[in-house]
């Protein structure tokens, strides 16, 4: 093909994808360019958007190479503007040169002996709240709506673990707020005309109120975390100077950490749950494993428990796309790409992938048996919670609470899909289920659970550079 020819199809390529991104969304878009090409080529796609050149890796080399490269390739602004406009300064938003602190006091409250910490919440909130009105549901014959309850249950974990408040003492107006707020950047995100967050329209009002709840709940707690050790404390501490507390950076960046904290692992649990009732025998396994061994399974990643939560990690990741912008001239593999191209890596469109996965779209955590996933600067085939320098600092956390309801549930209650099972997606900020997940759930008899061993803990999934 000539050199005019090759503009043209990509000037024509970039109209259709830059179309399918205004009208169905960034996933749609991406895999209307795949299309483009024919789902044949593992090059690294070129197409234009909106004016500028963008590109597409697929092979898990180039991948690779794009998200470890941070030279070359840095965050997008046209993503993180979003965040910013809305949600301030925190972990994700922050500019260069405070990214390394703000990260580095985050993962601290991640990781270790703060884990341990949640993790006793985390049992404790399924236990006293969750389970006895699943078991109440469950004798009545009622469907239960995961998503909502899983919501309620994540909720009340982010806001006792990282406030230090008694997960009894969340108020219930809070629960969804975060979720919401998610979402109004998610709409942000994907949006051309965006009006400053002061200008009084009904979706900025909202943004508002919401802010102003979670703000003034996060206030409240400032006086009692004295001591306590907490995520608040510190973050009271780091903001202070000379006995004033900068309210402002302190409480952006505590909202940060609580979005952070909500909408993702409540996605996974979703999809584990929602694949494991859509498949009895596995659910069997998984009982049967959980029932025999108490923490041990969980700690080891061959373990059938580990296994369902990373699968449902490859096959319905809740974050479907990384985003990078060049920063200077790179070449990848031989395609040249200039300074300001956006290059995107889609965790949906690689962990479904024909050409890196066998038989992708089935849910079989055996694969993990055979194939563990690598995440090698040189190959990036799985890459749920991103790879390089910027990945994601709440792995452990979010693994955490997966493995603590997974177990915690499968070992009380068969579940079943209350409809034909689907897993239809719909991309937002998140890859939420297309519809409403609802379920059918009995109770295993009390002799089962009986046997069964204390809550569990996890290693991380990918391990957390520091
Ligand atoms: C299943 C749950 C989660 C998934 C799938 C997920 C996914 C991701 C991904 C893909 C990235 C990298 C984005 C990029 O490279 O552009 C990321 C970054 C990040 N995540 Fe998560 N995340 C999850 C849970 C959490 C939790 C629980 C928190 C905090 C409480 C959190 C906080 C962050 C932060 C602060 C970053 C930015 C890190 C940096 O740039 O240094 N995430 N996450």
């Amino acid at each position: 093909m000539t050199a005019t020819k090759a503009r043209i199809a990509a000037a024509v390529r970039g109209v259709r994808i830059s179309h399918a991104i205004v009208r169905r969304g960034l996933l749609a878009g991406l895999i209307e360019a795949e299309e483009c090409y024919g789902r044949t080529s593992s090059e690294l796609l070129s197409f234009s958007l909106f004016g500028r050149s963008a590109y597409l890796a697929l092979d898990p080399r180039d991948i690779g190479l794009v998200l470890h490269d941070t030279v070359s390739f840095q965050r997008d602004e046209l993503f993180l503007k979003a965040f910013r406009d809305l949600l301030g300064f925190n972990a994700v938003s922050v500019g260069s040169e405070e990214w390394q602190v703000v990260r580095q006091r985050t993962l601290r409250f991640l990781t270790g002996k703060n884990l341990d910490g949640y993790s006793r919440i985390m049992t404790g909130v399924l236990e006293q709240r969750m389970i006895p009105e699943w078991r109440r549901k469950s004798r009545d014959g009622q469907p239960v709506d995961v998503f909502h309850d899983l919501l309620e249950y994540s909720s009340r974990v982010v806001f006792a673990a990282f406030l230090n408040v008694p997960p009894e003492d969340v108020p219930p107006h809070l629960h969804g707020m975060l979720n919401e707020m998610f979402d109004h950047v998610r709409r942000r995100v994907f949006s051309f005309v965006n009006l400053p967050i002061w200008i009084p329209t009904a979706q900025n009002r909202r943004f508002r109120e919401l802010r102003t709840a979670v703000y003034e709940f996060i206030e409240s707690r400032i006086a009692h975390s004295r001591g306590t050790g907490s995520m608040l404390e510190t973050l009271v501490d780091v903001h202070s100077t000379g006995g004033r507390v900068d309210r402002q950076r302190l409480l952006e960046e505590m909202l940060g950490n609580l979005i952070g904290g909500s909408e993702t692992t409540i996605i996974l649990m979703l999809w584990t749950l929602y694949y494991l009732a859509a498949a009895p025998e596995l659910q069997d396994r998984l009982y049967a494993e959980i029932a025999a061994g108490g923490p041990e399974p969980a700690r080891n990643p061959r373990s059938l428990l580990y296994r369902c939560i990373i699968e449902a990690l490859r096959v319905r990741s809740p974050s479907y796309v990384a985003v990078r912008e060049a920063v200077r001239p790179v070449q990848v593999r031989g395609v040249k790409i200039i300074a300001g191209s956006h290059v995107f890596a889609s965790q949906f469109i690689t962990h479904n992938d024909v050409r890196v996965w066998s038989d992708p779209q089935r849910f079989d955590p055996d694969r993990f048996l055979r194939r563990l996933p690598r995440t090698a600067s040189d190959y990036t085939d799985f890459f749920p919670f991103g790879a390089g320098r910027n990945i994601c600092t709440g792995q452990a956390y979010a693994f955490q609470e997966a493995v603590t309801a997974v177990s915690t549930l499968i070992r009380r209650f068969r579940f079943a899909p209350a409809a034909a099972f689907d897993p239809a997606v719909r991309a937002e900020l998140t890859l939420r289920p297309a519809r409403q997940v609802v379920m059918r759930i009995e109770e295993r008899p009390a002799s089962d659970t009986a046997r069964l061993g204390p809550a569990m803990e996890v290693p991380p999934p990918v391990a957390v550079r520091r």
